[in-house]
């Protein structure tokens, strides 16, 4: 978790520094009865609302006279003496209203409720001896309240603001406002901020320009499908949202304003994960005249700084390591690996490719892979147990799991019950053993399937068993690179290639001959950063001639007339002076979510939608008077449910 570290201290953020002389006596004349007349005080003369803040107030400012507004974060009643917590986002000041100093005062603090918006006047002193709070910036100090007025009074808010409970997340999202005034949220929502500012600080430095893109735009795909906007004046004509600034930027190049870059606003109608949302942010750059390394150069101490000065986790290792896509996948089963823990894969195929054990080299004789690991101590699980990680697998498409306990033999291992190793050799079974460095107590697990199933299965079983044995540090983040991924990938349900990152992506120099011949084996110059399991940025060099463009779209199978249709403009700029370039665009809410230990981007999003793509605060997506659809052209097929 995120602390409040002395770098985000908010004690330091001061927004007034001294009171106008005027202020206190006017105030003082009307506050007696201010909780009646607030538009007088309010109105009539020029009169501050507050001198200082909630978070700000320490012994130095013992017996000063000041004002602070804020909300009622809680009220409890000591005898004669009322003590309110008032919170505002910079932090608490507790305030005490006694009787003895304004009995009007006293009576009407006794009516304050939690999220009351209250002003108080008072004078500023140390708390009694003993009564210090440490756990408070402003810990040592409470406000002797002078006089109170309520600026508004709240309904009773659906869930406690004040406490750190668990509330079903549709009611959090439904009273978002609430919601953010919760500390954790407006720690992450100020951690945002803060990230943001510094990402502009640090490619300012860098002689980046900033320059804005539209929304309505035409289809930038990324892989998802596009959110449309019908147009009025053209009838049956679409804007789409972009799903990035992908074309614009690169267009950006062809304009010469080398090193852009834009906190930028993508649109992907997509399945909802944690880690995704229908409209999110990235972080979108591109620069001219430049190889891969100077992008993840350039990435790579960006991230460097941002963890250094606002994460309270630590890095596990900079320069950051980078690994070919095939070892991403060879060791770890997938490409966004989190590399925070151990438990890699190996593949055992080779050994087994000839065993009498059907199960293994029947998937092996049609190509497939049988990989498997090792657990430490997962030995001792019960068939229970072991059963229950049969299904997890089976959730991700395998078939089985087939698994061997070891025990130890001597100086040795042997095996202590397994699913399979009564089909296997004595020599086969040895093999597995040594190629997985199965040591007594270790619990081995394999799938046999096709390469696809048999990494993601096991990739999740991984994270998972890494999360049961405590092995992904929560105060560790792993970064790294994945690079050397193949250009195209084959759809098997549409038959056709498709890019593996995007359709502008530049293939290796060496590989564009490949293209014709195994376009399969072609290596694309695109580049991934991970981050402890997550994929965070993705970027690539891109293809900045005509011709090399035509080729990859007929390649991909977009026919000449299509790709002119839709990306004819960029085509067109190619042929003008285009210089070589490249980008990338990290995912501002996946690093967010990440540097603040939150467990899903909507956590750190201010707005999100819900799982299901809703705006639960909000209500959308609604339906629309029939006028306008009308003036869109539209003829609804279905009747919007209500
Ligand atoms: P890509 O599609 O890889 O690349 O996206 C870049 C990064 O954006 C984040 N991301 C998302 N975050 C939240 N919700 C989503 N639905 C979502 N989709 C993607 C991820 C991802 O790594 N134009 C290229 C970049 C380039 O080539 O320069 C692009 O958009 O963190
Ligand atoms: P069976 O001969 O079907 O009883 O399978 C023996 C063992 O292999 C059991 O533990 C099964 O769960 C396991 N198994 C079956 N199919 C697969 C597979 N595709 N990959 C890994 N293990 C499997």
């Amino acid at each position: 978790m995120l602390a409040m570290s002395s770098k985000t201290n908010t004690s330091r953020i001061s927004f007034t520094s001294q009171k106008p002389a005027f202020m206190l006596k006017s105030f003082r004349n009307h506050i007696g009865v201010a909780h009646r007349l607030p538009q007088i005080l309010f109105t009539e003369e020029k009169i501050m609302l507050r001198t200082h803040n909630c978070g700000q107030l320490r012994l130095d400012h013992n017996d000063q006279t000041i004002t602070l507004s804020g909300w009622v974060n809680r009220r409890r009643d000591h005898g004669g003496l009322i003590f309110v917590d008032l919170r505002d986002r910079w932090g608490l000041t507790q305030v005490v209203f006694d009787p003895d100093i304004n009995a009007e005062m006293h009576e009407l603090a006794g009516t304050l409720r939690n999220e009351f918006v209250i002003q108080v006047e008072g004078r500023v002193r140390p708390r009694p001896e003993g009564q210090a709070n440490p756990n408070l910036d402003s810990g040592e100090i409470e406000l002797e309240g002078h006089s109170l007025a309520i600026l508004n009074k709240a309904k009773t808010p659906p869930f406690d603001i004040n406490k750190e409970l668990p509330v079903d997340e549709k009611l959090r999202l439904q009273y978002r406002y609430l919601d953010l005034r919760r500390e954790r949220m407006q720690r992450n929502i100020t951690l945002r901020h803060n990230i943001i500012h510094h990402i502009r600080n640090f490619l300012g430095d860098e002689e980046f320009v900033e320059i804005e893109t539209p929304i309505l735009f035409k289809t930038t795909p990324e892989g998802a499908r596009d959110y449309l906007v019908p147009s009025r004046v053209h009838p049956g004509h679409f804007y789409a949202l972009p799903q990035s600034p992908q074309q614009l930027k690169q267009l950006i190049m062809v304009a010469g304003y080398d090193r852009y870059f834009q906190i930028a606003r993508c649109f992907r109608d997509e399945d909802q994960r944690g880690d995704r949302q229908p409209e999110f942010t990235q972080l979108d750059l591109e620069m001219s005249f430049i190889q891969q390394e100077d992008i993840m150069d350039l990435i790579e101490r960006l991230m460097i700084s941002i963890v250094e000065e606002h994460a309270s986790q630590q890095l596990m290792q900079k320069p950051f390591p980078r690994l070919s896509y095939k070892e991403a996948l060879d060791r770890f089963g997938r490409d966004n690996p989190d590399i925070r823990f151990g438990l890699e894969l190996s593949d055992v195929s080779d050994i087994i490719a000839n065993t009498s054990f059907k199960v293994f080299s029947g998937v092996i004789a049609k190509g497939g892979l049988v990989k498997g690991f090792k657990a430490p101590g997962l030995g001792k699980y019960s068939r229970k147990q072991i059963d229950e990680l049969t299904d997890f697998v089976k959730e991700f498409g395998a078939k089985g799991l087939a698994w061997m306990k070891l025990v130890a033999d001597g100086d040795g291992v042997k095996v202590g019950g397994s699913s399979f190793a009564k089909f296997l050799s004595e020599e086969e079974v040895a093999a597995i053993i040594a190629r997985l460095d199965g040591q007594a107590g270790d619990l081995l697990m394999f799938v046999a399937d096709k390469p696809d199933v048999t990494n993601e299965s096991l990739a999740r079983l991984r994270l998972e068993l890494g999360d049961r044995l405590g092995l992904r540090d929560d105060n560790v983040l792993a970064f790294c690179w994945i690079i050397d991924f193949p250009f195209v990938m084959w759809n098997e349900d549409e038959e056709r290639w498709e890019p593996s990152h995007h359709l502008f992506t530049a293939p290796t120099e060496e590989d564009i001959p490949l293209l014709d011949t195994d376009p399969g084996r072609a290596r694309g110059q695109q580049y991934d950063l991970v981050l402890n399991g997550y994929e965070i940025a993705g970027g690539s060099i891109r293809i900045h001639q005509r011709d090399l463009q035509e080729r990859v779209f007929k390649l991909i199978g977009l026919e000449e007339e299509e790709a002119n249709h839709r990306f004819g403009h960029i085509l067109r700029a190619f042929e003008y002076g285009t210089p070589p370039h490249g980008g990338i665009a990290p995912g501002i809410d996946r690093l967010l979510m990440l540097l603040a230990g939150e467990p899903n981007i909507r956590e750190v999003i201010a707005f999100p939608k819900s799982q299901n793509a809703n705006d639960l605060m909000a209500g959308a997506p609604t339906d629309v008077s029939a006028e306008q659809l009308r003036d869109l052209h539209i003829k609804l097929a279905v009747k919007p449910s209500k």
